[in-house]
């Protein structure tokens, strides 16, 4: 059995190579930190936005109601970010439901198609979608509009992020 001797030159050099290797990563790895840090940041998900429209006041008919949320983050940029939903009461349930349209993303309007008044049209390819968010067959969408999550505090609704529709 043959034992396999390091010199003292390669003893010299491997401790080197782990010497500058532990440096060499000290020095990057703030740098690496730096550059991917917003992607690692979870942006809010699942934060809610106060709108200005009273729970109370939403009936059966979709109404829109426009909010914006201030200071997003996206990467190293804050911005604000305007959002528009389509509100109505099922009952005793919130529904809103995104406007943009799953053709080809141009924004739906409730009661746009004096043929079909009670539905979301789209005006660009005249896609419809009933008032769930279904979209109507032999119409260009190819799925329903997208949910926003409802939360009711103090008497007005705030919208969260947008998830698949659960209505239909
Ligand atoms: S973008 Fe809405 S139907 Fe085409």
């Amino acid at each position: 059995m043959s034992k396999k001797r390091v010199s003292r030159r390669q003893f010299l050099s491997y401790s080197l190579m782990g010497v500058g290797g532990f440096m060499a990563s000290a020095m990057l790895m703030p740098m690496v930190r730096f550059a991917v840090d917003p992607v690692l940041q979870h942006g809010g998900a699942g934060d809610y936005t106060a709108t200005k429209q009273k729970a109370d006041e939403l009936t059966e008919t979709p109404v829109r109601v426009d909010f914006t949320i201030v200071d997003r983050e996206d990467g190293w940029y804050k911005s604000d970010e305007s959002y528009t939903a389509w509100v109505y009461k099922d009952g005793d349930t919130i529904i809103a439901l995104s406007p943009v349209c799953k053709h080809l993303g141009c924004t739906v309007n409730w009661g746009g198609d004096e043929n079909h008044p009670n539905q979301f049209f789209c005006p660009c390819h005249a896609g419809r979608y009933e008032k769930n968010g279904m979209n109507v067959a032999g119409t260009p969408p190819i799925g329903p509009l997208d949910e926003f999550d409802v939360m009711v505090q103090d008497g007005l609704v705030y919208l969260g992020t947008t998830k698949p529709n659960t209505l239909v």
